[in-house]
């Protein structure tokens, strides 16, 4: 059964972490080119937590403004930035997001997409709220980031391996690169380009960590299609593939996609 965001339950299931240094360096480059960051204004679309959110204001953003659907996720961001000065959170859809019209500098979307049945709206959304010559940045992974095999550094490819019915949900629902860069054509974005991303998701200390982690389905959604006794052999079977001992790193490989309103 899929997760459902607006469950008390999972409140904080994308509060949990911090963004990687890599990811930071990444946003920088992107956006590097358009001017001093602390004169933008973000949008983080679907902003869970706030994780990314915080990451923004970490990088120096002017301000920035998570917008979540689910009142449970903008209770766990507004619990998670609390003294952290210029982030604010309110409950918005991605196709109404409640936010004025030509308002923001950057519009960010992370794992959002792969969330919704049609791009169209939301991405016309993001155009409307962002002033002209604002950047529209999204990321998610792709069938072919997602279908990418197990390794200690990428053990969420063990998932695949073990429950190959996880990669058809997966297949249905995570964007190819194409069709976003087109639905981002579509709704008039230009110089629409895309990259790769490995990022750390988190680094566990031992298994012992990594094991309660996805016995609880933290930030997975994809374990929520496995009921409790596969969970259990899922994590099983991850900890015979890993090094016995030290720390573990946990990084996916993600695409980000990048658009520009026309002045
Ligand atoms: C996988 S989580 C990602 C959270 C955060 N962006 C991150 O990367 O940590 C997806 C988030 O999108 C939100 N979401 C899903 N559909 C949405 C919609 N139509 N409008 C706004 N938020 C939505 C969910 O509530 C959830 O917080």
């Amino acid at each position: 059964m899929p997760i459902d965001f607006h469950q008390h339950q999972n409140r904080y299931t994308y509060a949990t972490r911090n963004a990687d240094s890599g990811w930071a360096q990444a946003i920088q480059a992107i956006v590097a080119p358009h001017g001093a960051l602390a004169e933008k204004r973000v949008a983080d679309i679907g902003c869970g937590g706030g994780i990314y959110s915080l990451a923004w204001q970490a990088l120096g953003a002017g301000s920035v403004r998570g917008v979540d659907f689910s009142a449970q996720m903008v209770t766990a961001a507004r619990e998670k930035s609390a003294g952290v000065d210029n982030v604010s959170f309110s409950q918005g859809d991605a196709t109404a997001s409640g936010l004025e019209g030509e308002s923001t500098d950057i519009v960010f979307e992370r794992a959002l997409i792969h969330h919704l049945k049609d791009y169209a709206a939301c991405f016309a959304e993001a155009r409307r709220v962002l002033a002209p010559g604002g950047l529209f940045i999204v990321q998610d992974r792709t069938p072919d980031d997602v279908a990418l095999p197990g390794a200690p550094d990428h053990m969420r490819g063990y998932f695949f391996e073990r429950y190959p019915r996880l990669l058809q949900v997966e297949a249905g629902r995570r964007p190819p690169v194409a069709k976003v860069e087109q639905a981002m054509r579509d709704a008039g974005f230009s110089q629409v380009q895309s990259q790769t991303l490995w990022e750390i998701r988190k680094t566990y200390p031992d298994f012992e960590t990594l094991g309660k982690d996805l016995a609880a389905r933290t930030g997975r959604s994809i374990l929520h299609d496995l009921n409790d006794t596969e969970l259990a052999d899922l994590i099983a079977h991850i900890k015979s593939q890993l090094p016995a001992n030290g720390p573990i790193v946990e990084k996916d490989r993600w695409t980000l996609w990048v658009g520009t309103k026309p002045s």
